[in-house]
């Protein structure tokens, strides 16, 4: 459905002579959805400066792109620039459009709003934007110290690509990409990346910004838990809970496995109601008519504690191990060819320290103690469906939405 819209936006996209292009996805809700930003370092900075730029959580930032969170102060390692990371970010609705709208920014000495938008976050907002967003008159003055309010681009598509669960990166496409090249990294294809921007040809600029879909996990929590919607990406992890729980998605399959973390000393019980399984434990029993697998899995914070279920379900065979995505060491250099890459996939990392899996490693030296799940993965979690469905509006409601955006695109805004 988001792709007829968004033909619809193209049109207005061609009425307008804009220097760069951005998809945009219309919205009616006040809802929300985990979003990714791809962000390249423009200088050497540290793990916490990153995620205050973006004013997001450290430990987030990291389990986003699998570095190991196992290294001691890893929030204060310095990441080399040019390092391609991608920034998880909450992505609301205002005005009609998708948008990032958290985040902040303090000006400082000798900044301008070129050097804020091109250099410190990478191209994801125009200079023309921080002006609109801000009412800056005169762009020659700005005021050290003065807070900007940074909208970054985004899109949900109702967490799902060709009705798949799915978390889109925005991506600035930079010097020398092609879309095939940016569609083989991503591991989608050209029909698709061009039908969720809505575009005529395969042609890109530098500076245009991309809606990339990647294949994700769907949590299927119940709509009153405040992590409700939560979806990881392939490959990576996400802690919630206050940190108090972890959850991870792929390599093998795309059904949300989430454990404890123990990053925070007060949690609420992770055991399951009624039985001795803790979160994330899973029992098999081989029977006649197959397998008995019985999970304890995570269901969402609701109240503040945390909520369990217990699924137990027969399944034609049993479960193997579960498998985790490989972890990374944090980045110390940027390899020449990972400069504008994604983080690799795990199989070409050659660091040494990929294919950790999180037993020690994905939580601080605080951290997991050791934790290696006894049996198979849990079959009975998958499949948020019911999560994402409210997240977009049918077709007719979005006519005030499309006013909204019209009335916003007179103003001439490189989108
Ligand atoms: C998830 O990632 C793994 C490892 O990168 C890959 O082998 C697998 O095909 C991916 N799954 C999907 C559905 O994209
Ligand atoms: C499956 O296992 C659970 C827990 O071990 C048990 O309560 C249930 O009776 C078992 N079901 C079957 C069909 O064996
Ligand atoms: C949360 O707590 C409130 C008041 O304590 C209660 O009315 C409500 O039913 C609780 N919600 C859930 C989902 O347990
Ligand atoms: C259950 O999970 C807890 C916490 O992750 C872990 O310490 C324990 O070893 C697991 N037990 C079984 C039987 O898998
Ligand atoms: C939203 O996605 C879900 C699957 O994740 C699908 O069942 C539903 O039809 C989608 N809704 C719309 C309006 O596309």
């Amino acid at each position: 459905m988001h792709k007829t819209t968004l033909s619809i936006f193209l049109l207005f996209q061609a009425l307008l002579t804009v220097t760069s292009k951005s998809t945009i996805e219309p919205c009616t809700n006040s809802d929300t959805c985990n979003a990714l930003l791809g962000y390249t370092l423009y200088t050497d900075l540290k793990v916490s400066e990153v995620s205050s730029l973006f004013q997001i959580d450290p430990i987030s930032l990291l389990t986003a792109n699998a570095i190991d969170i196992s290294y001691p102060d890893v929030e204060h390692h310095i990441l080399p620039s040019k390092l391609y990371l991608k920034i998880p970010i909450s992505c609301s609705c205002v005005d009609g459009i998708r948008k990032s709208v958290s985040t902040n920014y303090k000006i400082r000495p000798s900044d301008t709003l070129s050097t804020i938008a091109d250099s410190v976050y990478g191209g994801l907002v125009s200079s023309d934007q921080l002006k609109e967003a801000n009412s800056i008159n005169d762009p020659s003055v700005l005021d050290v110290g003065q807070n900007l309010v940074v909208p970054l681009p985004c899109t949900c598509f109702n967490g799902s690509d060709n009705s798949l669960p799915a978390i889109y990166l925005s991506y600035v496409v930079q010097p020398l990409d092609s879309l095939a090249a940016i569609a083989a990294r991503y591991f989608t294809t050209l029909t698709d990346l061009m039908n969720d921007n809505a575009m005529g040809t395969t042609a890109i600029s530098d500076g245009d910004i991309l809606a990339i879909p990647i294949p994700a996990c769907a949590s299927n929590f119940p709509k009153y838990a405040s992590d409700f919607g939560l979806l990881v990406p392939n490959g990576s992890y996400a802690i919630t809970a206050g940190h108090c729980v972890q959850c991870s998605c792929g390599p093998r399959n795309l059904n949300l496995y989430c454990m404890p973390a123990s990053l925070a000393v007060s949690c609420s019980s992770m055991q399951c109601k009624n039985s001795n399984l803790m979160l994330g434990n899973v029992t098999v029993q081989q029977t006649g008519g197959g397998c008995n697998v019985t999970s304890c899995s995570y269901d969402g914070i609701v109240n503040g504690t945390i909520a369990t279920t217990l699924n137990p379900s027969l399944q034609p065979r049993c479960p193997g191990q579960q498998e985790f995505p490989p972890l990374i060491a944090p980045p110390t250099s940027v390899e020449k060819e990972s400069e504008f890459a994604p983080a690799p996939s795990p199989s070409s990392q050659s660091d040494g320290t990929g294919g950790r899996s999180p037993t020690s490693s994905v939580v601080p030296s605080t951290g997991i103690s050791g934790f290696t799940p006894a049996n198979g993965p849990i079959s009975g979690i998958s499949s948020g469906a019911s999560a994402a469905s409210s997240l977009v509006k049918p077709l007719p409601t979005l006519t005030p939405a499309l006013v909204l955006l019209l009335v916003k695109l007179m103003i001439p805004v490189a989108l």
